[in-house]
């Protein structure tokens, strides 16, 4: 049904800090800000696909995914229904606002609210990256993928495998980390869950992807040039063979830039297990420092509120 990450977007103080970073060290495009101001970036031919609106604390504000047919909107709606989950129709400004042609909205149950949408405003050769490099891959693989912090991830597993997400692998690292990851197209994984204490939920990092191995190297020299805090150095992953760095972003939440993901052929996939999650690289930074991603916590009836813990970054 959801077949891949079209958009993400975060309310953040410090969304003013946002174009030096996608122009300095991704490469990304700076357009228009949104009629509140948000920062709009760009990297391809989609109008945006990231969007940070301005705002007084850090919060994850809306993941947008995308179906292939206008049709696969009611199935999603049908499947909120079943699940008993707040959802609803988007109208027209929402659409418009989010630059697609139809969007429906549900909310998880740990808070996050994810919009699915069909027709994602897009212009060919648009696309104009502010640094020499090759590009992101996205088309039918999306904009990346998404690491969610969940204090109860079989319940994530059971959640999210009715809306299309299929079981890549798990890497688990005994009492370090519990991380599923998912696919939704041949990437291989657009949505990935970790486990986090309980009390919380967070977005942990988005990882964006270059069509060049270099424009990672170059973007991990720039990062350090621009005193960006990296939060795991250069390496390899274990499970989708990325070949990344991650580093924190002006609003809590972390990103790994990478290069060489694996593709996946669902038909023919077979899930498996790691226990750890870099073949080599990917050592811990001064980024780690900081918060586990935008944490917020869990409201439920009775419950008590947590600090936000202080975990290391998946
Ligand atoms: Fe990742």
């Amino acid at each position: 049904m959801i077949t891949r990450l079209a958009y993400l977007g975060i309310r953040s103080p410090r969304h003013g800090d946002w174009p030096d970073l996608a122009r300095k060290v991704w490469g990304a495009q700076v357009v228009d800000d949104g009629p509140d101001g948000a920062v709009r970036l760009k990297f391809d031919d989609a109008d945006w696909r990231l969007q940070i609106h301005p705002g007084d604390e850090d919060h994850t504000e809306y993941i947008g995914w995308a179906v292939n047919y206008e049709e696969d909107l009611e199935e999603v709606l049908r499947v909120c229904a079943e699940l008993g989950v707040e959802h609803e129709r988007g109208d027209e400004e929402l659409a418009q606002s989010r630059s697609v042609n139809r969007i429906v909205v549900f909310t998880d149950p740990w808070g996050f609210r994810h919009e699915v949408t069909w027709g994602q405003s897009s212009v060919p050769g648009s696309f104009l990256p502010s640094r020499p490099i090759s590009g992101f891959v996205t088309g039918e693989q999306g904009l990346g993928h998404v690491l969610l912090l969940l204090p109860d991830i079989e319940e994530g597993h059971e959640f999210f495998s009715n809306f299309g997400f299929r079981l890549s692998d798990k890497i688990i690292v005994p009492g370090r980390l519990n991380a599923r990851f998912y696919h939704c197209n041949k990437r291989h994984h657009s949505l990935a869950l970790g486990q986090c204490p309980p009390g919380v939920a967070g977005l942990n990092h988005l990882m964006i992807e270059v069509n060049d191995m270099d424009d990672v190297g170059t973007g991990y020299e720039l990062a350090q040039e621009h005193d960006v805090p990296i939060t795991l150095s250069i390496g390899r992953h274990t499970n989708d063979k990325q070949f990344s760095f991650y580093h924190a972003t002006p609003s809590s939440f972390h990103v790994e830039y990478g290069w060489g993901g694996l593709e996946v052929d669902d038909e023919e996939w077979i899930p498996r297990v790691y226990d750890r999650t870099a073949t080599w690289g990917h050592v811990p930074g001064e980024g780690t420092q900081g918060p586990p991603g935008i944490m917020h916590p869990l409201r439920e009836a009775g419950a008590v509120m947590h600090d936000v813990p202080e975990a290391a970054t998946p």
